[in-house]
């Protein structure tokens, strides 16, 4: 119980990024506010009854906000109901935004807050081990349009985020075990700690109050918060900058357009990341060893360590199309080790197929 360790992301402000069990009472709410605004979701309304009562019990005035679950959430129209309830209660500059839920929905109430008169301080509250990870940290906000996921949104972090591993409770296995790929995916990027964890306590990582789970999500969030904090607005070109955090998603963009996202992302990165492994090995980049490290380590956690499809060159139209790609080059995050980060941009196709016919069998 308590807090189990906080980290300060080193920003302009810096912000902290508390981690631990039932320490929803850490929010940290200025004097200088007058009103708060919760958006959250029906499936954590709970926890956002919680936090409601913890704010008006400090004396703040509270307006409660329900978005749609998940994905359907991000789009103008809710964004929209969102300003207007913000317009109705008079919400001025010094107004505080608190997000509660999955990454849609911390993408969503940022947006809000990075949006309503150019920009109020949010306070962010992850519900997903997903969100905890990966979407609550760094300051990416934003919706989807008709063009695609994600295409409009803002730079904006939080003034303070709250991972309250309790939260995770009421999470779907499947929720649970996707969120992982991004903690796997920190650990080959990053901390190889993460991966020795994962290799002796396999069954302490597969459920939310496993004894593993706090030093886990701390770690990913660590090298979540180390990457954005060199390269905030993704512009670095050198081989630590936010890029890195791509490892394994440009197939993975791939699969969850192909299967008109009915894939879970983190099934998806998993695959991703084998592909990216097994790109690096035909490359010549990377040992066997670690390639196998890859799909042991992944089937250990329950994710996904192939797509069969027939189409490789289908899924390489929409890979060169990924946003993240810049421009028209085909380009992967690989590795050349564990913890060593590269570039790979325009293989040959015979390296690509080789690497596919591994991954689609
Ligand atoms: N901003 C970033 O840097 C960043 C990074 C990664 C992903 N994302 C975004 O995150 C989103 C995906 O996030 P996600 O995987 O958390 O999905 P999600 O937010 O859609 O949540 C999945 C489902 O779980 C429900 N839920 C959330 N917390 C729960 C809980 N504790 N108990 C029961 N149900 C709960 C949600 O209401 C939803 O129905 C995508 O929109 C993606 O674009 C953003
Ligand atoms: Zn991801």
């Amino acid at each position: 119980m308590g807090i189990h360790k906080t980290i300060t992301v080193n920003a302009q402000p810096n912000y902290e990024v508390i981690i631990g069990n039932d320490i929803l009472d850490t929010i940290k709410i200025n004097e200088t506010v007058n009103q708060v605004a919760i958006i959250y979701t029906s499936h954590v309304e709970k926890i956002a009854k919680k936090v409601s009562k913890l704010i008006t019990k400090m004396g703040f005035v509270v307006t409660e906000i329900k978005v749609p679950n998940s994905e359907i959430a991000k789009n103008i129209d809710v964004i929209g109901n969102c300003w207007n309830k913000l317009g109705k209660s008079k919400f001025t500059r010094s107004d505080l935004v608190v997000a509660i839920g999955g990454g849609a929905t911390t993408d969503l109430a940022g947006f809000v807050a990075a949006t309503w008169l150019r920009g109020i301080d949010f306070i962010s509250i992850p519900t997903t081990l997903l969100g905890m990870v990966d979407a609550a940290v760094g300051g990416k906000t934003g919706i989807n349009t008709a063009s695609g996921k994600n295409l409009v949104g803002a730079f904006h972090n939080p003034i303070q985020v709250i991972v309250d591993l309790d939260n995770l409770k009421s999470l779907n296995k499947h929720d649970f075990t996707t969120g992982m790929a991004e903690v796997v995916k920190c650990g080959f990027i990053a901390d190889e700690r993460i991966l020795h964890i994962i290799e002796n306590y396999p069954q302490e990582c597969k459920k939310y109050d496993g004894v593993e789970i706090p030093e886990l999500v701390t770690r990913s969030i660590q090298v979540k918060a180390d990457t954005v904090a060199k390269d905030f607005k993704e512009t670095s070109s050198s081989k630590t900058g936010r890029e890195i955090l791509n490892y394994g998603h440009t197939l993975a963009h791939a699969i969850e357009k192909n299967e008109k996202y009915k894939w879970r992302h983190g099934d998806a990165v998993s695959v991703g990341m084998v592909f990216a492994a097994e790109l690096a090995l035909a490359d010549g980049k990377l040992a066997p060893e670690i390639v196998q490290r890859h799909r042991d380590i992944l089937k250990l956690v329950g994710l996904p360590i192939s797509y069969k499809f027939g189409n490789f060159k289908k899924l390489i139209e929409i890979m060169a199309l990924d946003k993240k790609s810049r421009g028209a080059t085909l380009r992967f995050v690989i590795l050349e080790d564990i913890a060593q980060p590269a570039r790979l941009e325009n293989p040959s196709f015979k390296v690509l197929n080789q690497a596919w016919e591994r991954v689609s069998k």
